[in-house]
């Protein structure tokens, strides 16, 4: 039987083309210097069985219509706005991805973005390479101090709970969370309140979004979410930039309806280099490297090529996001 072939649509952490040979499956690997054109993409996935993607790969309806042939997508992320699951699963493709590896890294992220801009200190820095740090100064740049204040989590799953316990840890502040469902779980280590988005909105100091991007999601954080903040809030976004309006928040900020903004994910991205949230002493911008430890870049291309080898041994794909496709290839 010959083997079969999975494209790994950039380099990743060796360990997935590893597991992926040693396991028997053919690796062949695009080593451009950024994602494919999605028309690259489809020459390269009709010569495949499967494919290990990432986030940049554009999967949408049309690439499905010309690759319905794919066995199994093992998705080197926890997010998947990339994917058009809908049309995978009426293709009767399994689409995988790599949650909990990267909820450490993440979090860590939001939880420095929140000091970084509760002190200014990516504008502080700033002022230093421009020569502007001449002496003390009693009253410039004076930011807040973060103990004892309410921290808001839109999203309580995996990262949103490292995140509450970062927070109630280090600052024993208090957590309130808005989610799909209830997490029992953060309501009795962090002592974390449900609460309607409204209150969320309202009674957040840090309002970070840990949520994925949905057509329920999508430009949530807008204008009107803005005026309802406190003057004094910092918001807070590492999971997609397309879950907040960038122009709005670009105003929000210039208006003072709210007090600083920290993004690890921008809209677009990436972020052009003279866009104003970049020159705004309450505002510090990363360019999405939440997952981007050693670690938990390491796990996920463990996770992802683990979801691939296990669909070829068993049939069964322990991160399997449209899991009905399973049952009917099982019937
Ligand atoms: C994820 O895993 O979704 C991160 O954003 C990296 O793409």
């Amino acid at each position: 039987m010959p083997l079969k072939k999975v494209l790994i649509t950039r380099i990743i952490p060796a360990i997935a083309k590893t597991m992926l040979t040693d396991a028997g499956l053919e690796v062949v690997e695009w080593s451009g210097d950024g994602p494919m054109s999605q028309q690259e993409l489809i020459v390269r996935a009709k010569q495949v069985n499967a494919l290990l993607s990432l986030g940049a790969d554009k999967l949408d309806k049309h690439f499905f219509s010309q690759c319905p042939h794919l066995d199994i997508i093992g998705q080197f992320a926890v997010g998947y706005d990339n994917i058009d699951v809908e049309e995978a699963t009426k293709a009767g493709i399994p689409v995988s991805n790599t949650p909990d590896v990267l909820s450490e890294a993440t979090a860590d992220v939001a939880f420095g973005l929140m000091i970084a801009v509760s002190r200014k200190m990516f504008y502080n820095h700033k002022t230093i390479i421009r020569g502007e740090w001449k002496q003390f100064e009693p009253l410039k740049n004076l930011g807040f101090q973060l103990s004892g204040k309410t921290l808001g989590i839109f999203g309580m799953g995996r990262i949103g709970m490292v995140m509450a316990k970062r927070c109630k840890g280090a600052f024993d502040m208090d957590i309130i969370y808005h989610n799909r469902s209830r997490n029992p779980e953060a309501e009795k280590l962090f002592g974390a309140k449900y609460v309607s988005f409204e209150k969320l909105i309202r009674e957040s100091d840090v309002l970070s979004v840990h949520s994925v991007l949905s057509d329920e999601t999508r430009g949530l954080f807008n204008m009107d979410v803005f005026r309802q903040l406190k003057p004094t809030a910092i918001f807070i976004n590492t999971s997609r930039g397309g879950v907040h309006n960038e122009a709005d928040l670009i105003e929000a900020l210039n208006q003072g309806l709210i007090w600083g903004a920290g993004l690890d994910v921008t809209n677009p991205e990436p972020m052009k280099p003279d866009n104003p949230l970049l020159e705004m002493p309450n505002v510090a911008v990363l360019p999405h490297i939440g997952s981007a430890t050693v670690e938990a870049r390491t796990g996920m291309a463990r996770i992802a090529a683990e979801n691939i080898i296990s669909f070829y041994q068993s049939g069964e794909v322990p991160n399997c996001i449209n899991r009905q496709v399973l049952e009917v290839r099982k019937s």
